[in-house]
């Protein structure tokens, strides 16, 4: 996986209000400005309760990269919502989004973090066989991923 070009620095930061443009461009495309609001709204509170973190990747300001990380019941964190911005595939950004859960995933208890993506989507199966996500099942049109975190 080639390193970034060493002039673009990208931020990883949580999710914002004003992230809705740059959300709604890379990720929510179908919704309404109301609709994406809303979804970061929910996003910011879950995050407040320790439930969720909504990481949003930033390059010269604009969103380039998004991934949440929801955690409601048990050990088990699901990654979901992944989306990177065409011109920073394959720069190790899904790396980073999930260094980043990885950290937090001992504070919020999770021994196990899993990702699922339809199998016609070969560059997700890769990218995330690539970080070391294991295939655990295919059920429901979905291929399903874990990989195990903390101790
Ligand atoms: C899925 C996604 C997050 C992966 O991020 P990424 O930065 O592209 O991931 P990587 O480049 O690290 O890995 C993708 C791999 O798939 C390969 N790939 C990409 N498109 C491919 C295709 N159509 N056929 C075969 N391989 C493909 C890449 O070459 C790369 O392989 P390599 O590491 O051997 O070169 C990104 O492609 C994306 O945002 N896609 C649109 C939204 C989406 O599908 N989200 C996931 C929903 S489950």
């Amino acid at each position: 996986m080639p390193p970034l070009e060493p002039s673009i620095s990208v931020e990883l930061r949580p999710v914002r209000p004003d992230d809705a443009p740059g959300l709604k461009t890379l990720l929510y495309a179908s919704m309404s400005d109301d609709e994406v609001a809303e979804q970061i709204a929910k996003a910011i509170r879950a995050q407040r309760e320790g439930k969720e973190l909504c990481l949003v990747a930033l390059a010269d300001g604009a969103v380039v990269a998004t991934a949440m990380l929801i955690s409601r019941t048990g050990s088990v964190g699901h990654v979901v919502n992944v989306a990177i911005d065409e011109a920073f595939r394959g720069c190790g950004l899904f790396g980073r989004l999930l260094a980043e859960f990885k950290t937090v995933a001992g504070p919020l208890k999770l021994k196990r973090l899993r990702i699922s993506a339809e199998p016609e989507n070969v560059a997700a199966l890769k990218a995330y066989r690539k970080v070391g996500f294991c295939e655990i099942a295919r059920s429901d049109g979905l291929v399903r991923f874990e990989m195990p975190v903390g101790r």
